[in-house]
């Protein structure tokens, strides 16, 4: 029941491929847009007192530095991620910051990690891409400390995140080709379900396990949503496909499903979550 579904979608290619390159190229939008999430995991490291921390799915490094600068001196961060790219901007960021921190390019379902190297273990969105979860999550598990700390973040259902559908259900009507997202593949939206991710991570060997809602307030200029729109999601992977004229009808005409989220200058919206936690 809680095995994963083969997914049609290649992860490696995509991260190392339009979607990697979306995120290197707004990483500084994603930061400020994200750092909710990013100051509550460091908030969460600090108070474990983690000396050894591993990001998974790390992205461009924006949550393992947050994490590195609170964990003090001695401390370790490794950030490990499968999107080259994505490695080589958040290992530009470590250089230019000093922080003791680490960034690797590998697959965290199958990396071999040094057995009971990190005492905890955080992730901000990277967790719901694996092919196969259990086999990740035990992986991650064999590199923690004996009661070591998990800590990721997850969305919750799309249904309670309108915001990050809003494009693709305002764009279907106008691009019937537009593949629709699948809910049972690994993806954004592939820990929806509270029940399947507790059995994940059960069946991967974790302990007292804990699943609680999480929302974040997030905001970024209203000034950026219409290049939002037309990169991030479903919907900008579509029209990297298209001519510019053509992105350009199709974002206009999609804008509107925004108006709700707009607030003068800055557009909001809340990230409902899961927080994640258990121990090795
Ligand atoms: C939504 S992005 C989040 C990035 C980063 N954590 C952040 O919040 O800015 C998901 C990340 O997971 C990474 N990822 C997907 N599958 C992975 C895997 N099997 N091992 C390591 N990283 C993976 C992607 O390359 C991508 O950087």
């Amino acid at each position: 029941m809680t095995k994963d579904m083969t997914t049609p979608i290649d992860q490696a290619a995509l991260w190392n491929g339009r979607a990697g390159a979306t995120w290197v190229a707004k990483q500084a939008l994603l930061d400020d847009l994200f750092a909710p999430i990013a100051d509550a995991l460091a908030d969460a490291a600090q108070a474990a007192g983690a000396r050894h921390l591993l990001d998974i799915g790390c992205g461009t490094g924006a949550t393992t530095l947050a994490a590195a600068r609170r964990i003090g001196e001695g401390g370790t961060a490794l950030g490990i991620d499968i999107s080259a790219p994505m490695i080589a901007r958040a290992n530009e960021r470590g250089a230019a910051e000093g922080l003791p921190v680490r960034f690797i390019e590998g697959d965290a379902q199958s990396q071999a990690f040094t057995s009971a190297a990190f005492d905890m273990a955080i992730s901000r969105f990277g967790v719901m891409f694996f092919s196969d979860s259990v086999a990740a999550f035990a992986n991650i598990r064999q590199a923690m400390t004996l009661g070591g700390l998990l800590h990721a973040i997850a969305w919750r259902s799309p249904r309670d995140n309108g915001f990050m559908t809003a494009a693709e259900r305002a764009a279907q009507p106008l691009l019937p080709a537009m593949p629709a997202r699948d809910p049972d593949a690994p993806g954004q939206f592939a820990f929806a379900d509270k029940d399947r991710v507790l059995g994940l991570l059960w069946d991967a060997g974790w302990s007292d396990i804990d699943i609680e809602t999480v929302d974040f307030a997030c905001a970024f200029p209203a000034s950026a949503l219409a290049d939002y729109v037309a990169s991030m999601g479903p919907l900008g992977l579509f029209l990297a496909q298209v001519d510019d004229a053509e992105r350009a009808r199709i974002v206009d005409r999609v804008l509107p499903a925004f108006d709700r989220y707009i607030d003068g200058d800055a557009v909001r919206f809340t990230a409902a979550c899961w927080s994640i936690r258990a121990r090795a």
